[in-house]
Formats: structure tokens, C-alpha cells, sequence
């Protein structure tokens, strides 16, 4: 069945406060959402890859991702990453349930083979995978400025993209997510999470590299990632 990577550069990049959306910032001389198109291009389970751009900048994407032959189209994204996520969805409507999706963020633009290798072997055995590293914080809950809820830290990862889904599964939650007024979510097995919650999801190991470049320290850190990858 197929394999279809989404990435989702639909974000104007608040964070990082550079005037235009972050994946379109160079580092190592190559705009950041091309560097996360072509680790999907090259990787040989992958066989099409869908590019979400927020509406702005759809030419300068389009033309970004032009040299990559798996890019089979760059579509506009919403408001929100879940309404990115849904519009990739919606592009993906005439597909089979079982075709295979990995839906990923074009801010993390060291995601490599291994770790989409890992993803993919996920998805054999689960419908839904999603990636995570352990923490080195210890990480807790906090209300009003107060310490909530201590979890233990090796209980505790932090979750990368790309995140992996069997089409029917994530698709029947978006489904149920887009019909609820409450919708709350930051990512997509988030939302299968809360609204499948008898889908199991397994969590394969990411990598420290696999960085989400949001603020303007990241730009440091991943021009030191892509000088090593030279
Ligand atoms: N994203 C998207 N559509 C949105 C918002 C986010 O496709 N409406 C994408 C971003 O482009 C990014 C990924 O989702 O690749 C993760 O989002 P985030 O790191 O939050 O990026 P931004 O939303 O652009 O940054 P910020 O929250 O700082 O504005
Ligand atoms: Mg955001």
C-alpha cells in the first residue's frame, strides 16, 4: 500500500519572530522545508510527499520543493496545525484507508532515515506511532504557579513528528475532532488519542537532532546540525 509523507509548513513562526514563516530560513544553505522535504524524498518507503504552506507564501514553497520528483503538490493549510493536518487529510480523501501517512513538521528538518525507518517498522504492527525522545528536564504539571503533579521522568518522553497513521484510522478521528467545539489538540495522535481512545499508539524512538527549530537559538544549533551533515 501506499506511503504518503505530509509536511506541514502551514505556520508563520511567531516564535521565532524572523518576519517570515521559519521554514523558509536557511540553514546550511538550504531552506529548512526543503531539507525536511528531501529526507522524505530520498527515503525509498516513501512514495509521495504533500506539502502544506500557509496561504501566503504557496509560490515561494512550490517553488522550494520543485527539485524533489516525490512532491506531488503543495496545498494551502489553515489557521492551525490541525487545520493543516485537515486540509492534508482532505486532499487525501479519495485514497485507501489503508495507505500509510506520515504526517510531519517542516520545523524539524534533521529528522533522518533511521528515525523514519522506525516509524514505518511501527506501523506494521500499529495504526497509529507516534515518535519520542526521554527527557533530560524533569518535567511537571503546573496550575497557577504551583507544582500540580510530579510524574516520574523515565515515564516521560517528548514527542518528535513524523507521527504515522494507517489513513482510515487518522482520518475517522479528524473526523470526530473537526465535529467537536471543545477541539483542543497540539498534534495528530493527539487527536487520535482523545478521540479513538481504544486505538493503541506505540512510540518508537526519535533522536535529539530531530529538533524543532521555534525559537532563534534552534537557528544556532541547527546551523552547527547541518554543518556536520556537509
Ligand atoms: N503548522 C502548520 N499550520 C499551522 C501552524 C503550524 O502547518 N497553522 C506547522 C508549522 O509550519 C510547523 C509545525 O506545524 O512546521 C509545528 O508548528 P510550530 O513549530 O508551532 O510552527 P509555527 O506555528 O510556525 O510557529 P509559532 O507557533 O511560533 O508561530
Ligand atoms: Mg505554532
Amino acid at each position: 500500500m501506499a506511503t504518503v509523507a505530509v509536511v506541514l509548513a502551514g505556520g508563520i513562526g511567531q516564535r521565532m519572530g524572523a518576519g517570515r514563516p521559519k521554514q523558509l530560513i536557511e540553514v546550511g544553505g538550504r531552506p529548512i522545508l526543503a531539507l525536511s522535504v528531501a529526507a522524505f524524498d530520498a527515503h525509498p518507503g516513501v512514495d509521495e510527499v504533500l506539502v502544506v504552506m500557509n496561504a501566503g507564501h504557496l509560490r515561494d514553497a512550490a517553488a522550494m520543493v520543485a527539485p524533489y520528483r516525490k512532491v506531488t503538490r503543495v496545498i494551502e493549510g489553515g489557521d492551525t496545525r490541525t487545520a493543516s493536518s485537515a486540509a492534508a487529510l482532505r486532499a487525501l480523501a479519495d485514497r485507501p484507508d489503508d495507505t500509510r501517512v506520515l504526517i510531519h513538521d517542516a520545523a524539524r528538518p534533521f529528522v533522518d532515515r533511521p528515525v523514519i525507518d522506525r516509524v514505518l517498522a511501527g506501523l506494521d504492527g500499529y495504526e497509529a506511532v507516534a515518535v519520542g525522545v526521554p527527557s533530560s528536564d524533569t518535567i511537571v504539571e503546573v496550575s497557577g504557579g504551583m507544582v500540580a503533579a510530579m510524574p516520574p521522568r523515565e515515564s516521560l518522553v517528548r514527542f518528535q513528528t513524523p507521527q504515522a497513521f494507517r489513513l482510515g484510522t487518522v482520518r475517522e478521528a479528524y473526523e470526530l475532532a473537526l465535529a467537536d467545539p471543545a477541539l483542543r489538540a497540539t498534534d495528530d495522535c493527539g487527536i487520535v488519542h482523545r478521540y479513538l481512545p481504544d486505538v493503541p499508539i506505540t512510540v518508537v524512538l526519535g533522536d535529539e537532532r530531530n529538533l524543532k527549530v521555534t525559537h532563534p537559538l534552534d537557528i544556532v544549533i541547527a546551523e552547527h546540525l547541518a554543518a556536520e551533515d556537509s
